[in-house]
């Protein structure tokens, strides 16, 4: 399947683009993926990444697969002079983001961009690179390829931010899907039974799950330090690891 079958830019702005993104903020309102527990983890972390610095920059972040930067709109503000860039495929989650940053008073651009084309091209380095809700779609070659580029791109001190979706060593996709399926079904309440129906069916059109060790090994292979696990949440669906540049 092709990144633009995946999601395409081409319906973003349709009546199905809305339907999918209503049902999007529907689960970040409910706090059904943890979107709290990410949002006060990275702000801890960029809090102390300030204080041990002594400097008065948390630096320059790098944001793949933003959407509508819900929760940088939660972790930026505080951080004093910071540079932010948001990268996503879709045109209409970069002018939400555009609103929902439009107060902040650091640096913000956008970039109406695929991740992995943007990354490959890229001809400058960050402080921290944040891959969030942003890899489970794609293959474990594919979320090699775009680690390994993220590592380029990293200053010295600084970071690998992923958090997403993960399977439990040894299960199968299948076995995952009936897992995190069956707990969506019981736990998301809110969610109506056409919502239910379209998320079972673009988790199983769409998610490639891996395991932590997974990724641990894309990091590691790309040169960067053993990734810190820094929140588990979701009964364990959900992960946020950090993996540092070697000091
Ligand atoms: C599940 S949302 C996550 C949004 C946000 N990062 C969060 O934490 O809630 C995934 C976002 O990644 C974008 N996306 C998916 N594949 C992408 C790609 N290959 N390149 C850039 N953006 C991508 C989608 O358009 C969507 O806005």
């Amino acid at each position: 399947m092709t990144k633009a079958s995946r999601t395409n830019p081409a319906t973003d702005g349709s009546e199905a683009f809305f339907e999918h993104w209503a049902i999007y903020r529907k689960i970040i309102k409910f706090n059904y993926m943890g979107h709290d527990q990410i949002a006060a983890s990275l702000a801890e972390h960029l809090s102390r990444r300030k204080t041990i610095s002594g400097q008065e920059k948390v630096g320059a972040i790098l944001d793949l697969g933003c959407g509508d930067a819900e929760v940088p709109s939660r972790y930026l503000p505080g951080l004093g002079a910071v540079e932010y860039h948001g990268v996503d495929l879709a045109k209409k989650p970069l002018e939400f983001a555009r609103e929902k940053l439009s107060g902040f008073s650091g640096e913000v651009h956008f970039h109406l961009q695929d991740q992995a084309q943007f990354l490959a091209g890229l001809d400058r380095s960050f402080d921290l690179i944040i891959f969030g809700f942003a890899l489970h779609h794609n293959t474990l070659a594919e979320k090699a390829t775009v680690v390994a580029n993220a590592a380029r791109c990293l200053n010295e001190g600084g970071a690998l931010v992923v958090y997403d979706v993960f399977r439990q060593p040894n299960e199968t996709r299948q076995a995952f899907f009936g897992r995190y399926l069956d707990w969506i079904r019981r736990d998301w309440r809110q969610m109506t039974a056409r919502e239910q129906m379209l998320i079972d069916g673009h988790i199983r059109a769409n998610d490639h799950p891996d395991t932590v060790a997974d990724l641990q090994a894309c990091a590691h292979r790309a040169g960067l330090g053993a990734g810190e696990l820094q929140l588990s949440t979701c009964q364990d669906f959900h992960q946020l690891l950090q993996f540092p540049v070697p000091g």
